[in-house]
This record gives structure tokens, sequence and C-alpha cells, in this order.
């Protein structure tokens, strides 16, 4: 790994994740550079967002770049062009398939709207509230080839409170996401992260 760990983010949206994430290692609580963020959308909204926090921005469009193998590996040349060490998901609303997990495998970490394993997938706080759990939270996770599965580095619950709208809920999640995102960016390059089966261990 060089020096200062080098970070890839990938968007498909408005991107506060991202921004958290580069605001994070912009003040130093991430010992690591953004050195690119890739959306697979060029109206995502946080793209601008980057752009103004002086990251280099890039659009692989996943409606020109077809099929899907194709649009994926230009993904993961751009990624090794800017010699990435970490690739963040960041509202990345596309699964990875083979070649993306291969060419980083263990280097790959995603943030999810649930306490996983419960509701992974799509509208994971409408799923919490339709089932009626009285905790929901968020999950920042090593990816692997099954959706919203790898091991989880950190967690954080929230009460679901009563009548709670989706957007309360999300926006009470999102809150937490914020934080424990760059703090598990943070843990993966200082002091390292250690993953043994599902346990993700610290190597302090
Ligand atoms: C977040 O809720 C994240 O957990 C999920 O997608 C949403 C992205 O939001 N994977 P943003 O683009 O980071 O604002």
């Amino acid at each position: 790994m060089s020096e200062k760990g080098r970070v890839g983010i990938l968007i498909s949206g408005r991107g506060s994740n991202m921004v958290s994430l580069v605001e994070a290692m912009q003040d130093g609580r991430i010992p690591a550079v953004p050195v690119v963020v890739i959306s697979n959308k060029p109206d995502a909204a946080g793209l601008e967002r980057a752009r103004a926090l002086g990251v280099p921005v890039a659009v692989v469009d996943q409606k020109q770049v077809r099929p899907r193998s194709v649009h994926e590996t230009r993904v993961v040349e751009l990624l090794n062009d800017y010699k990435v060490d970490l690739v963040c998901l960041a509202g990345y609303m596309r699964l990875l398939k083979k070649t993306f997990i291969q060419a980083f495998r263990g280097r790959i970490v995603n943030i999810h709207p649930s306490l996983l394993p419960s509701f992974p997938g799509l509208d994971a706080q409408g799923q919490a509230l339709a089932y009626g759990v009285k905790t929901a939270g968020c999950t920042v996770h090593f990816v692997d080839e099954k959706c919203d599965h790898g091991p989880i580095i950190r967690q954080a619950a929230v009460p679901v409170l009563p009548g709670d709208t989706e957007d309360d809920l999300s926006a009470r999640i999102l809150k937490q996401e914020h934080r424990i995102y760059p703090e598990a960016v943070a843990l993966f390059f200082n002091p390292g992260l250690r993953v043994e089966g599902r346990a993700v261990h610290t190597l302090d």
C-alpha cells in the first residue's frame, strides 16, 4: 500500500456519504487521500459536491458503456489508473460482479442503511418499518460476491419511534452513517483490519 492510502469512491446519487468520507480525509480523521469519485450516472448530484471539494471526478455512464461486464471493467481500469488502495461504495446502485470483486478483493467496503443481516437490498428503511422493528441502524461491511453480505466492520443502532415515516427513519439512520463510515475507513488504514471468517479484528 502507498504511504498515504488512496481511496476511490463510487456513487450513483446525492453523495452525502461520499462528502462525509472526503471531509474526514481532508481534515485528517482518515489517513488517506480521496483520489477519485466515480459515478455510473452522469446526473448524480454528488459529482458537483465532489468537484466543489476538489476531488477529481469521472463518469462511466451505464447507459453508454455496455454490456455490464464492459462497464465494470472500465470502472476497475479507472480505479487502477488512480492507484486506488480502497474502494468505498457510497450509494452506488449497481451490484459488483466477479471482475470487480476479484480485482479488489478485501479492499471494497460499503455502507448499508440497516443492521445487517436484516433487510439487505433495496429500500432497507422501508423494509424495517414494514417489519415493525423497534431498532434500526446501519452497517459498514466488506463487499463480497453476495449482496450486502461481507464481514462487518462497524454498526450503529437507532430507535424506530412511533409515527416515524420512512423519511424520518432514513434521516436518523443517515446521521449515523456519516459517523460510522469515516470511522470504519480510518480503521482500515490505521491500525488496519484483519478478517477471520466473518469476524473483523483491528490490528492494534
Ligand atoms: C445511503 O443511505 C446508503 O446507506 C445507501 O444509499 C444511500 C446513499 O446516500 N447505500 P448518499 O448518496 O450517500 O447520500
